[in-house]
């Protein structure tokens, strides 16, 4: 696994741009872009599962599989992923919002009354989900006040339902 340092690109030292936009804004502005949501699960140092709900998820790679998603300094999470050295992407459905909303709450007991299970890579694995990619860890990258984890997929699970969607700060089902 590598972890990678922030490195200056020409563009970003030459540019005659030195305004820069507010957290805020890009936050109202990414509100316009529609995603799914997932449920990030990794086993901790001490072999219990943690999770917290992501939307930051995307793939990079087919050969290899590769998958990324970020992680919030704020969380103080990042040592728990790096021991992990791995994690499952539960993409949710819709179905499940009561799950999505308790993975993203101060001090909710997340894994009481949820069904899972350690996967092939024993990191856990949420029952509900539309589908769950278990992947190793392959490399971070420092992503501002976000780290960037990259993933390597090493299984794949199907389950059933149709996709929660995240659009403007609300959660609803896909609009089909
Ligand atoms: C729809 C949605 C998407 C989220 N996406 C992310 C994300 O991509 N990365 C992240 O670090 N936190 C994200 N969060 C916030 C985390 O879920 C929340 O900060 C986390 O559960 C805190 O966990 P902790 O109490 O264990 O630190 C998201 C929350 C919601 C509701």
């Amino acid at each position: 696994m590598e972890t990678v340092a922030p490195f200056e690109t020409e563009t970003q030292s030459d540019s005659p741009q030195t305004a820069t936009v507010a957290g805020q804004q890009l936050r109202d502005a990414m509100g316009s872009f529609l995603t799914g949501v997932t449920i990030v699960t990794a086993r901790s140092e001490d072999g219990t599962p943690y999770g917290l709900t992501v939307n930051s998820f995307n793939s990079v790679s087919l050969d290899p599989p590769l998958v990324l998603w970020s992680l919030d300094l704020k969380n103080n999470r990042t040592d728990l992923f790096r021991s992990a050295k791995g994690f499952t992407v539960n993409i949710m459905p819709a179905s499940s919002e009561s799950l999505i909303r308790k993975f993203a709450a101060a001090d909710a007991d997340r894994f009481n009354d949820t069904i899972w299970y350690w996967g092939v890579s024993k990191q856990p694995v949420l029952d509900e989900a539309l589908t769950s990619l278990e992947c190793r860890l392959w490399a971070e990258y420092p992503g501002g006040d976000h780290a960037i984890f990259v993933g390597e997929v090493i299984d794949i699970r199907h389950g059933q339902g149709s996709p929660a969607a995240y659009f403007k700060g609300r959660l609803s089902a896909f609009p089909e």
